[in-house]
């Protein structure tokens, strides 16, 4: 008896699992062989806990356009092709609502961040840029300072952590902060990397890992910048300054080029969107856009210090720009259309979003096939692994930014549709125009005053650990020279380097 108890356990188990892991095959999918072994479950483990690069494999495992795998106790289906994916993406619409974005005021029900997409129109970015540019000085000024006999040794990634949580500071959170000299700022804690944290996080546990004492702070100091906007009739043009309009009723899709707050609500009771509420976009804003902007430039800096010929093609693209009183302006970073590939390349080779995820919540007919997800079934596409497909792109682990050249070729049509570095279909990133004109204009800046010299120990080792941040391990330890053609110029004059 005591003997049995044990075995019908063991069998019960036995069955529940193989029952899980013969979902795909039952549905008629094709999908990966399983089988009930150590090697199998250590396999789903690392799909749940290390899941990018185990993705990547299940991605090149797959023949088909669609591929059924196992996260653990999950059934993920895959989908390996990216015109499916966009046709998917874009189409299903509220079959794979994520309701994040969802918000409801008075009855009103609606996608919080498609009526904010307006702060991030390049007709609203042109009038921040001055405030950008007070960041990326603040950077300039930081390397001047420690400067010894031209030359700075530092690691980069750290630098560009520090910009870019500065200008998430400055444009999002309304506030003249510069982190480079105010070391005791609340912004300061976010510069570390979140795996510092020391938070466990698998990709059941989307999102990303928040703090919520840090969170707290956040929302006092929110509290206390929107309140002087209300109050005060304080402007300043950032995307706060559109978020308070947009709580008091003012339509930011309206055309009008108005920073300051119009008719606004008098008691809050009406306001349209809560200050808690503000103050967790603004978070999220701050959690999605961080390590995007210090990866990409870290990781485009590491790519073309190696190729000093890509180095010197974009320093003569930026000697090209007519500045204007020494100052870029917005619009000239649209000229900047080497660079533009060189972006490009960089969010090809390491997306900072590896692989969208979608939870099906409406059983739903995949588009162009026999097939429907079901209730409850998670969606991914593998970015990552698409865009370093050979298929697609040839010598995919090359840097080389001229793939990116206008062509009319099938070849390359079909190239650009493999490029998903933004998102897909309908899932693009709404704030890709802003993480654009941050991107360029740290690269602006730094190419222009000085020459990059990789430390000789500087490997990068790409970690998306945790999913879905990524940076690389250890940092990137360079040294940076002042470049010889601003020293006889502006540079040593003490003028600020432009
Ligand atoms: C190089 C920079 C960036 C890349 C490559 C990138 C890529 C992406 C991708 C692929 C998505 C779609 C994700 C999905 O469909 O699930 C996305 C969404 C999003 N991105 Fe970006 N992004 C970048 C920079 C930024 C920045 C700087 C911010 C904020 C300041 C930001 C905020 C967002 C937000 C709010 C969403 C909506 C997704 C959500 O629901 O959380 N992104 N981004």
């Amino acid at each position: 008896m005591w003997l049995l108890l044990p075995i019908l356990v063991y069998s019960l188990i036995y069955l529940y699992v193989r029952h899980i892991y013969s979902y795909w095959r039952r549905k008629g999918f094709p999908s990966e062989a399983t089988a009930f072994s150590l090697r199998y479950l250590r396999r789903f483990y690392h799909r749940e806990f290390r899941h990018v690069q185990a993705i990547c494999e299940a991605y090149h495992e797959g023949r088909d356009r669609l591929h059924g795998i196992y996260c653990f106790f999950r059934p993920v289906l895959l989908v390996r092709d990216p015109d499916l994916a966009g046709h998917i993406l874009q189409q299903s619409n509220g079959h794979f609502g994520e309701g994040k974005w969802e918000y409801v005021k008075s009855y009103r029900r609606f996608n919080l961040l498609e009526k904010l997409s307006p702060m991030f129109s390049t007709r609203r970015l042109s009038p921040m840029f001055n405030n950008a540019q007070r960041v990326a000085q603040h950077m300039m000024q930081h390397l001047l300072d420690r400067e010894q006999q031209g030359r700075v040794e530092l690691d980069l990634q750290q630098l560009l952590r520090t910009y870019a949580v500065n200008m998430m500071g400055n444009l999002v959170y309304g506030l003249d902060v510069n982190n480079f000299e105010q070391t005791d700022h609340i912004l300061n804690s976010y510069v570390q990397h979140p795996s510092q944290y020391g938070v466990l996080q698998s990709i059941t546990l989307r999102g990303t890992p928040q703090n919520s004492t840090l969170s707290t702070r956040l929302l006092d100091l929110v509290k206390q910048n929107v309140e002087l906007r209300e109050q005060s009739g304080i402007m300043r043009k950032d995307m706060l300054q559109l978020m308070v309009k947009f709580r008091n009723g003012n339509d930011l899709s309206d055309g009008s080029d108005k920073w300051q707050i119009e008719h606004p609500f008098r008691t809050k009771d009406y306001k349209l969107m809560s200050i808690e509420r503000l103050a967790k976009v603004a978070e999220d804003l701050l959690h999605s856009g961080l390590d995007s902007i210090a990866s990409t430039i870290t990781l485009t800096l590491y790519e073309i210090a190696q190729q000093p010929l890509i180095v010197e093609k974009l320093q003569t693209e930026i000697k090209e720009l007519n500045f204007v009183d020494g100052q870029l302006t917005f619009e000239q970073l649209g000229q900047l259309k080497y660079m533009e590939m060189c972006l490009k390349e960089t969010l090809r080779k390491y997306p900072p979003v590896p692989i969208i995820e979608r939870i099906c919540r409406k059983s739903y007919t995949l588009p162009g096939t026999k097939f429907s997800i079901g209730e409850g079934k998670t969606l991914m596409v593998p970015l990552l692994a698409i865009q370093r497909d050979g298929k697609y792109f040839g010598e995919p682990l090359k840097y080389k930014p001229l793939r990116f050249l206008h062509d009319k070729s099938q070849d390359i049509r079909q190239r650009r549709s493999a490029f998903v570095g933004f998102g897909i279909g309908g899932t693009q990133c709404a704030v890709q125009n802003f993480a654009k004109m941050v991107i360029k204009l740290a690269l602006v800046k730094l190419l222009q005053n000085y020459h990059l010299e990789l430390d000789a120990s500087a490997v990068v080792e790409v970690s998306h650990l945790p999913a879905p941040f990524i940076s690389s391990k250890d940092g990137l330890k360079v040294q940076l020279k002042a470049r010889k053609i601003l020293t006889q110029s502006n540079y040593l004059k003490g003028s600020k380097p432009i």
